[in-house]
């Protein structure tokens, strides 16, 4: 028996030595686990924007986009913010400049002054401050397209990037991103408002733990809106406070071609950053654009 299994082991020992080269060579283990794929995923913040789009498009809201890079008329003018508003601070904006060219700049580069970027109205350009801009381009588009008829009503939701010169720190940085939501049609009222912002929040943090959501106003002011409200939601057992909101003025319903005295609006607009950090527990923004994957791959 024992020299029955030597030689047949002696004999496979042999086959292997014989065999090893080309075998080694092709040898390919078809049972070895794979290198697992690292697959992607979206940023917290986009995956915070496609909820809050996928909510409001529920209650009717249709997500529009505008420019990063506004003129002086969007920011400011039709918001009804006035030529000495402290919102117009070269401190608290970032202005567009652009290095002076043409002749004069090429004969002497080395003192070739920034000058400022100019908008069609011939004032500075800037990187938007606040989405609010978008209510007047929608505005402004649905008056233009409505050919001196009446304008059709307004459901929107914007959702995009807003820029402060603020030092980055736990709480700012100087992009971040913004929700408008803007609805004209005749006889809206505060009440609305109200409505939308409550199922807003309920669908957001109370679908799942049926938790009832708060909604509360405090009298506040926005140039663009009048009443103007801060809201804070009743969330986790405590308050929260989310953003601005408001009845459109009726300047600015007026700067942009709707008659006051036909329609009336509401609009409101936050912070996305504060609402995603929230939802996951973050507590320092600058942790969602440093791009360390080991950070942004837990959500
Ligand atoms: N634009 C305001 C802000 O950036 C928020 C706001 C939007 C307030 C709409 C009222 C209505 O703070």
């Amino acid at each position: 028996m024992k020299a029955a299994v030597e030689t047949a082991f002696e004999a496979a020992q042999g086959r292997l030595a014989s065999g090893t080269k080309s075998v080694e060579k092709s040898a390919f283990d078809i049972t070895l686990p794979g290198r697992p794929l690292r697959r992607g995923r979206l940023h917290p913040i986009t995956q915070t924007i496609e909820r809050m789009k996928e909510i409001m498009g529920r209650l009717g809201f249709t997500a529009v986009e505008g420019p990063e890079i506004e003129d002086d008329w969007h920011n400011f003018v039709a918001l009804n913010i006035p030529e000495v508003h402290p919102a117009r601070d070269p401190l608290d904006n970032f202005y567009l400049s652009t290095a002076a060219c043409g002749l004069a700049a090429e004969k002497d580069t080395h003192h070739a002054k920034p000058q400022a970027a100019l908008g069609p109205d011939g004032k500075p350009l800037l990187l938007r401050s606040q989405t609010s801009t978008v209510q007047i381009r929608t505005m402004e588009e649905a008056v233009a397209a409505a050919e001196g008829k009446t304008p059709p009503p307004v459901r929107i939701v914007s959702l995009g990037r807003v820029y402060r010169p603020d030092t980055a720190d736990a709480t700012h940085y100087p992009m971040f991103h913004q929700i408008e939501g803007l609805c004209i049609a005749p006889g809206v009222t505060m009440a609305d408002l109200k409505g939308v912002l409550q199922m807003f929040w309920q669908s957001y943090f109370g679908l799942e733990s049926n938790e009832p959501i708060e909604v509360r106003f405090r009298p506040s002011f926005f140039p663009f809106t009048e009443p103007s409200v801060e809201c804070d939601i009743w969330h986790d057992g405590r308050w929260m406070e989310i953003g601005g909101a408001g009845m459109v003025d009726p300047n600015v319903l007026r700067a942009v071609g709707y008659d006051p005295e036909q329609v009336t609006g509401f609009a409101f607009g936050l912070g996305i950053e504060r609402i995603c950090m929230r939802q996951h527990g973050i507590t320092d923004i600058r942790d969602l654009y440093a791009n360390d994957v080991r950070f942004l791959a837990q959500f």
